[in-house]
């Protein structure tokens, strides 16, 4: 049951990134995702094709992509969150797209300014363009656990988004615990009924790891059979619109576990260090993960 072979999905040059206050050059954000790419990394999130004035940090997309040396074999994902952002995206070279929609509606309408029904509307827009275009598109689901404005979410109220966007063309869903507040028994409930409808190979799991509960969610979902997860280097991340929300787990304390249990990722884990500590001398502090502390190469 348990797969002998993990994808590693990046979203640190987004998902870490786009919280951050002082705005990150261009030119640092593509040397973080070429020296993620260098390090084996096959999934990388780069930016976000999304409001200006909602996630400034992501006002340079296009410049970023434009930037970035494109290795053979590797997707750079970008946000759209729209048509008008997919248009964009797809403009400036994005071969696959992620939209992303939320099991709970006040996060839905403080994230994204619209209900989850009027989300999906604008998501068949975008899966519709990208199918015409041989765009592969990739759907989030936020808040399958818990949501910052209302509490607990039950998995009931997730399944119905999942189903919508795998009907819509989504190659793969991630489910989403957005302010990192689930428990293994919480990730068990989710799979358990999630599981019924949709098989784990179109699953990916996004822990934050705000309560320190990241690893213990991922081997959980590692026991029911999914073999994606995603993460970011030096546990950057958060989302502007889910307060106390902290970091993504970190990509390194994923690798470190899974390297030791004998997981293939094909990702190098001294890379992946040396990486967290350029990216984090770039923000001016230490990395976050225990990982990079202990492995901290000399000279850092
Ligand atoms: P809105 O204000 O409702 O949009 O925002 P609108 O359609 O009414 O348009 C208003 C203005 O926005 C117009 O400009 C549009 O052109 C512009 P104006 O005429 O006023 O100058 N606009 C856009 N500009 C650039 N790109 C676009 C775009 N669309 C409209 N795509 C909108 C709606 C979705 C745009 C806004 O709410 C937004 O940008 N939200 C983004 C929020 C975001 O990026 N959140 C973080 C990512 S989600 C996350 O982190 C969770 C995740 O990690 C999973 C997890 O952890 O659970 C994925
Ligand atoms: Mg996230």
């Amino acid at each position: 049951m348990r797969p002998s072979k993990v994808t590693l999905y990046e979203v640190g040059p987004r998902d870490g990134l786009q919280a951050e206050a002082e705005i990150v050059s261009a030119a640092d954000k593509i040397a973080l995702i070429d020296r993620l790419s260098q390090a084996g990394l096959k999934y990388i999130e780069a930016a976000s094709f999304v409001s200006a004035r909602w996630v400034p940090q992501m006002a340079d997309a296009a410049e970023v992509l434009a930037g970035i040396a494109r290795e053979h074999g590797v997707a750079y994902p970008v946000l759209t969150p729209n048509l008008q952002g997919y248009e964009a995206a797809r403009d400036a070279g994005a071969t696959t797209v992620a939209i992303f929609g939320a099991a709970s509606e006040t996060f839905s309408r403080k994230n994204i300014n619209c209900s989850i029904a009027e989300s999906l509307e604008r998501f068949r827009f975008v899966t519709e363009s990208a199918t015409r275009d041989g765009v592969k598109v990739r759907g989030y689901v936020s808040c399958v656990v818990g949501c910052p404005y209302e509490g607990r979410i039950t998995p009931d109220a997730v399944v119905p988004v999942v189903q919508k966007m795998l009907d819509m063309g989504c190659y793969e869903i991630s489910l989403g615990d957005t302010i990192g507040v689930a428990t293994p028994g919480d990730i068990r409930r989710l799979l358990d009924v999630v599981l019924k409808f949709v098989p784990a190979e179109k699953l990916a799991l996004h822990c934050h790891d705000t309560y320190g509960q990241a690893l213990a969610n991922i081997l959980t979902g590692l026991d029911y059979g999914i073999s994606v997860f995603d993460a970011s280097v030096g546990g950057l991340g958060g989302c502007p619109y889910a307060p106390g929300a902290s970091g993504n787990v970190a990509t390194e304390d994923v690798l470190y576990m899974l390297d030791r249990m004998g997981v293939e990722t094909d990702v190098e884990l001294d890379a992946i260090v040396e990486t967290a500590w350029f990216i984090s001398g770039v923000l001016g502090r230490p990395p976050r993960s225990k990982v990079a502390c202990a492995m901290r190469p000399s000279g850092s």
